[in-house]
């Protein structure tokens, strides 16, 4: 029974005992984002893993983020507060099936989202994160043939803006297809003057009404870069808290779903984490991400990759 307890002081106090780094994606609930050493999109808090010099690392996201902080740092204990926390795309990908696809187009590459399986990583050349897919296609010459999974709304987005046709895994994130078209034209028309910032995950009905189009930290740059007092947000509602803390004077509004409001866009599988779940995953060490060595190593390739381009 934890009711008497003061979760974080508890959490303050076995991250010193456990010398852990406590890292957090920014569509987790405001007390965890609060109480984390770093808050970050997904490419953000791979650089983060990847460098840190603590024992643990207890990661406040999905489990392919914990995944990929354990492929780049394997002697780290890494723990996921929740080990249901999934994710749509990575569900949509099974690896013999991307086996399959890879075998089918034998003269493409295949570069692929981030939010995968770490088998479907081994199965790739070059990861890309949002934040970091157009530097990196950027580098890959027009010739060559690519397949690019599981997101087809980001890679859909990727071709028409570099007139790329990469073949696409039909693959969808569940939060970011439910922004209904009809509803945020319904809130434009109530604040004209806002801008629309949307996350590439998004459909491009939905993207192709936004004034800026990026990765979480982008569109938090942008709400911090654009004039105005009023933000249109199309993405996992949660980034909101970072931009209310950053800019307390201005009005974010999440874009909404068909029922009118922005409810429905909140993650399920982020929501899985808890305080009182970060609070036990730090005193007993699990639940912890283990990955055979030999799928690691394949898996690392393609993240390498990715780290070595996005720079
Ligand atoms: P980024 O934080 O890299 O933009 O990723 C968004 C996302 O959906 C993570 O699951
Ligand atoms: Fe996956 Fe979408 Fe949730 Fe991100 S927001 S973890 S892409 S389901």
């Amino acid at each position: 029974n934890l009711s008497g307890l003061d979760l974080r002081a508890e959490i303050d106090r076995l991250r010193k005992e456990r010398k852990a780094v406590i890292l957090a994606h920014y569509y987790q609930k405001p007390e965890i984002q609060d109480l984390a050493d770093f808050v970050g999109d997904s490419l953000e808090l791979s650089r983060k893993a990847a460098a840190t010099d603590a024992e643990v690392i207890a990661f406040c996201g999905v489990k392919f983020m914990a995944e990929t902080a354990k492929i780049l740092s394997p002697e780290k204990i890494v723990v996921l507060p929740d080990l249901d926390a999934g994710c749509s795309l990575e569900d949509s990908c099974p690896p013999d099936q991307f086996a399959a696809f890879r075998a089918q187009h034998p003269d493409h590459i295949a570069l692929t989202y981030i939010n995968c399986s770490t088998e479907v990583k081994a199965l790739s050349d070059v990861i890309v994160t949002s934040s970091s897919a157009e530097t990196i296609l950027a580098k890959i010459p027009p010739e060559q043939k690519i397949i690019f999974g599981p997101d087809r709304h980001l890679g859909g987005y990727l071709n028409r803006k570099f007139g790329r046709d990469m073949l696409l895994w039909p693959g969808v994130c569940i939060v970011h297809e439910a922004f209904s078209e009809t509803e945020l034209l319904k809130l434009k028309a109530q604040h004209p003057d806002a801008p629309i910032a949307a996350h590439p995950e998004c459909p491009a009905h939905i993207v192709d009404h936004a004034d800026y189009v990026g990765s979480t930290s982008g569109i938090l740059n942008y709400a911090k870069a654009t004039d105005g007092d009023t933000l249109i947000v199309a993405t996992e509602p949660h980034i909101i808290h970072q931009m209310e803390l950053a800019m307390p004077g201005k009005t974010f509004i999440g874009a909404p779903g068909a029922d009118g409001n922005c409810n429905c866009n909140i993650c399920p599988y982020m929501a899985l984490n808890t305080l009182e779940k970060l609070y036990l995953a730090l005193r007993d060490l699990t639940p912890r991400i283990e990955i055979e060595e030999g799928l690691r190593l394949e898996a690392k390739k393609s993240l390498d990759a990715m780290l070595a381009m996005a720079s």
